[in-house]
């Protein structure tokens, strides 16, 4: 595969530099951005300025030096010195043609695979068990679904680990009620069906609180699993069913991809009596309250005093960050991760930064392993607080997303009715479900997910604007103009050549040429609304382009090229949503 365009012109300007300047920049990175604004052409280099300083030149002059030196005709127009020194490009319409003729036949729509294929881990979801399964999970199964699926898009071996909460002091109090309210759960071989596990939750607390002899119980009851007592383990392992049929639900309901491995806090508990030990041979530990602790830099109390992280409580149990600290061991180990990438709300940044100096303290994080925090801002109701139902509750996402549904069943009905279409219930019920389902998950990802973000269902199904109805209604009616022409866009890519001539024609084209470089940014920077930003950027130049071409109605060879035009239009489109986790519709 050819390489990217903005591979091919830094490698032009790499060229160019050595040329004026000499080997010592062979390696010097030409700042190479695309343009800000159309009217300064497609690309900016801003090395003249930087090297100015170096080389104690004029940065205009130094720009006309590498002007002198660069071979670029093939690719460019002539180059342009502007303001203080920046080099503006303008491409070729032959070459962009050339370049989408090579996309045509191409699957991958230009889509470099990574140069090296790391070995990542992709944490997400996570809920607890026996817990509401929350917005925030929400956010995260999303956002990691889509990131998991962008990363090994471009070649990365991609893990994907549920680090469901299945271990902790809670369990002593659910078994202990499990016992309680179902004494034949454990000698029945059937399934048991608890029903509304959060319900369970509540009740067992109530009895907790109020009963000593039951909180006695309890305590003892963590100690008996602990120890690996096989009643209290069957107890245990029927919760966790439980929550695990209800979690798929909603995966199933959200088409989010199937490998995700399950693999929870308590597969690390044999590992971490050894990890506190190994702080300990390391030095790291001390004493603090009867706790073992590793004390960290840069965090503070507020008189000033370095903060300690808890490893092993006065009590001898383990908690969160020591699970966490054997999942990274572990992963380094056993998985050989060379990134893992974990995917929770904003309010864990500081559990993750502790967790990661300790790691690397302890030697757990070699050099070669990179971890990072994802993190994502709250989901706000409409009146700008945290997403409550009417009476209070927390939402619960069954019914979030069958309201989401709903709503855009109505919508839908009501535009079949404005457009006096009938359709049968089938389509009704798929096109209903799919754009429902696919305005949650934009929405989410849609939005700089460091941000909070207001959850309407309103803005979401809004057919104008960056939301899930605009992109596949997008999709749909470009795919409409092939029903319409009766073409036949597989046999059409045979040997079709583009021919790029209106303006607005050159604008999709470049757009539709930069899908590797927005797909390449996002895997670095992890933030998927750019992609979604790429994506309604697409639908609207191509709206531009189709006010101002007519495709069916031009002659030879014009039609062939614009229908390429479009056919590639709605391929970037598909593949886009399809990394988003979003599936299109032909018809809707
Ligand atoms: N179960 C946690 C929660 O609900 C999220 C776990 C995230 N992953 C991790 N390795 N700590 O907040």
């Amino acid at each position: 595969m050819t390489s990217s365009i903005a591979r091919q012109l830094k490698t032009r300007f790499s060229e160019a530099l050595v040329k004026a300047f000499g080997e010592s920049l062979a390696n010097t990175d030409p700042l190479l951005v695309p343009a800000t604004n159309p009217r300064f052409g497609d690309y900016q280099c801003n090395i003249s300025l930087s090297l100015a300083k170096e080389l104690k030149q004029k940065p205009r002059d130094v720009a006309e030096t590498i002007l002198a030196n660069l071979d670029i005709t093939d690719l460019c127009n002539t180059p342009e010195i502007a303001g203080p020194g920046f080099i503006n490009l303008t491409l070729k319409p032959g070459y962009l043609e050339q370049r989408l003729n090579s996309l045509i036949a191409d699957p991958r729509l230009g889509v470099e695979k990574a140069e090296r294929a790391q070995r990542v881990i992709v944490d997400f979801s996570s809920p607890n068990i026996a817990k509401e399964m929350h917005v925030g999970h929400l956010r995260s199964t999303i956002i990691g679904d889509c990131i998991a699926r962008l990363l090994e898009f471009r070649g990365h071996d991609v893990l994907r680990l549920n680090h469901v909460g299945d271990w902790g002091t809670q369990f002593g109090m659910l078994i202990t009620y499990l016992k309680e309210a179902y004494p034949d759960a454990l000698t029945t071989a059937d399934a048991l069906d608890l029903g509304d596990l959060v319900t369970f939750y509540k009740k067992a607390k109530i009895r907790f609180d109020e009963d000593e002899t039951f909180k006695e119980n309890a305590r003892k009851a963590v100690v008996k699993l602990q120890s690996g007592d096989p009643e209290s383990n069957k107890a245990w392992q029927l919760l966790c069913d439980q929550s695990r049929r209800e979690f798929k639900k909603i995966y199933d309901r959200l088409t989010i991809h199937p490998d995700l491995t399950e693999r929870g806090e308590s597969f690390y508990n044999p590992y971490l009596e050894s990890v506190v030990e190994e702080l300990d041979k390391q030095g790291l530990l001390k004493e603090d309250n009867g706790a073992s602790c590793v004390f960290l830099d840069g965090f503070t109390n507020k008189d000033g005093d370095p903060l300690p992280l808890i490893v092993k409580k006065s009590d001898g149990g383990y908690n969160y960050a020591t699970t966490d600290l054997a999942a990274i061991r572990y992963r380094v180990n056993e998985d050989k991760a060379e990134r893992i990438i974990y995917v929770t709300d904003a309010g864990q940044a500081n559990h993750f930064a502790q967790v990661f100096q300790v790691a690397t303290k302890a030697g757990f994080l070699p050099d070669n392993v990179e971890v990072v925090h994802v993190p994502f801002g709250l989901v706000l109701g409409e009146d700008g607080k945290k997403l409550k139902t009417r009476s209070g509750d927390t939402v619960k996402l069954q019914e979030l997303l069958d309201e989401a549904i709903e709503h855009s069943r109505a919508d839908l009905e009501k535009r079949l009715q404005d457009e006096n279409r009938a359709e049968n219930e089938e389509f009704i019920e798929k096109v209903s479900e799919v754009v429902g389902l696919s305005a949650v998950k934009y929405a989410d990802l849609a939005q700089n997910r460091n941000s909070n973000y207001i959850f309407s269902f309103e803005k979401m199904l809004n057919l104008q604007g960056n939301t899930a109805p605009y992109m596949l209604y997008a999709y749909a009616r470009v795919r409409s103009i092939g029903r319409e022409g009766g073409i036949d866009f597989e046999g059409l890519r045979e040997n079709a050549r583009i021919h790029l001539e209106h303006e607005t024609e050159l604008a999709l084209a470049k757009h539709i040429l930069q899908l590797t470089e927005v797909i390449q940014a996002v895997e670095e920077d992890l933030l998927p609304n750019r992609l979604c930003d790429y994506l309604y950027e697409l639908g609207k130049k191509y709206n531009r382009f189709y006010e101002n071409c007519p495709v069916l109605k031009s002659e030879e060879p014009i039609k062939t090229s614009r229908l390429v035009l479009c056919d590639l239009t709605a391929r970037t489109l598909k593949l886009g949503l399809s990394l988003l986790g979003i599936s299109v519709l032909e018809r809707m």
